[in-house]
């Protein structure tokens, strides 16, 4: 591992200061949870309205027990099985916690993230730090150091961790009530993932509406190009028309006839495609293209909702 970037950042959080750090999802914004100037700043410099809680990241999983309560037996088979990890549970909180990161809420939003580098800042920092996706408010994460850097003029110190080996947000999933969870925030872990997991009397379903969450805002996720869906050949071509052939392509069926420069074939496979998603449109973005058009994947199997449900987010309305 790289002690002398970990040191740097556990210096720097200790100190009160936000920093970039990278997890196998996404790369956050991380901030001290005991330092409620950190916290400030991390809503600041994501222009984040305050309402909009943060989740926080734990570096070993019996702490779970420090920052949340009531937390029902049935939970400690999930973490068992998929910590560290991609999953975020939303729990009672404790006192510990304090109402900046969870906006006022008796709920707080858990993790243990699965990356070496990350755990091992938590660990030697000796307190959870509070992170969300190192992106302005409403923008694409960004799954590469480089990305935050860029997301914030260098304003801020970026742990590099290289790239995330996920490249999409946590599932979270409401356990606050017996027997049944529900999942708020769909990710590459799916319900069926959970109730595989679960016993039979436990039940985990997806929640149908969670407009108040910001990750499940209708903007979200969004280049700062206009990102167009498509689906068939001509409307391929009704945007390329429109836009002059200056248009950055990202397709993933064989058969499309491209008139485009720019071009990238994502993956057939949902884990594959969900690491190229955000970095790619961030790559687009980048570009002199006018606008960037998406053809939409053909499955909709459970493991791609999470996918298609980022993609309507990001589109342009
Ligand atoms: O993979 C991830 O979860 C990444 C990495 C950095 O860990 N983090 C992330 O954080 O996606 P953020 O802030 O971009 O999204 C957190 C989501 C938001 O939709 C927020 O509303 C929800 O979690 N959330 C956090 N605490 C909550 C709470 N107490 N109640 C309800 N929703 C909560
Ligand atoms: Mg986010």
């Amino acid at each position: 591992m790289k002690p002398d970037l970990i040191a740097h950042a556990v210096n720097l959080l200790s100190k009160g200061e936000v920093v970039g750090i990278p997890t196998e999802t996404v790369y956050g914004l991380a901030g001290d949870i005991t330092q409620p100037e950190a916290i400030r700043q991390i809503f600041s410099l994501k222009n984040r309205p305050l309402n909009h809680p943060l989740i926080v990241h734990i570096g070993n999983k019996d702490d779970l027990n420090l920052y949340a309560k009531n937390i029902p037996q049935e939970v400690e088979k999930l973490i068992q099985h998929f910590w560290p990890g991609p999953l975020t549970f939303l729990l009672e909180k404790q006192t510990t916690i304090s109402d900046l990161i969870t906006g006022n809420q008796t709920s707080v939003a858990i993790r243990m993230p699965a990356h070496p580098i990350t755990l091992a800042i938590i660990q030697q920092l000796g307190h959870p730090i509070a992170a969300p996706s190192a992106n302005r408010f409403g923008h694409t994460s960004p799954t590469i150091a480089e990305h935050v850097t860029e997301e914030f003029d260098k304003k801020i110190y970026v742990v590099d961790g290289g790239r995330c080996s996920m490249g999409m947000e946590s599932t979270i999933v409401d356990v606050r009530k017996k027997n049944q969870g529900q999942i708020v925030r769909q990710g590459l872990i799916t319900a069926s993932d959970l109730n595989e997991v679960l016993g039979k009397e436990w039940v985990i379903t997806n929640a149908k509406n969670t407009s108040h969450t910001p990750g499940n805002l209708p903007n979200h996720y969004a280049p700062t190009k206009p990102l167009f869906l498509f689906q068939t050949q001509a409307e391929l071509n009704e945007i390329n028309q429109q836009y002059q052939n200056n248009v950055y392509l990202i397709y993933i069926s064989d058969i499309l006839e491209k008139n485009n420069v720019l071009t990238f074939k994502m993956p057939n496979e949902a884990l594959a495609y969900a690491y190229q998603l955000y970095y790619q449109l961030r790559l687009a973005d980048q570009t002199n293209a006018a606008v960037i058009a998406l053809e939409l994947p053909p499955t909709h199997t459970e493991k791609w909702q999470a996918i298609h449900d980022k993609l309507q987010r990001a589109k342009i309305n």
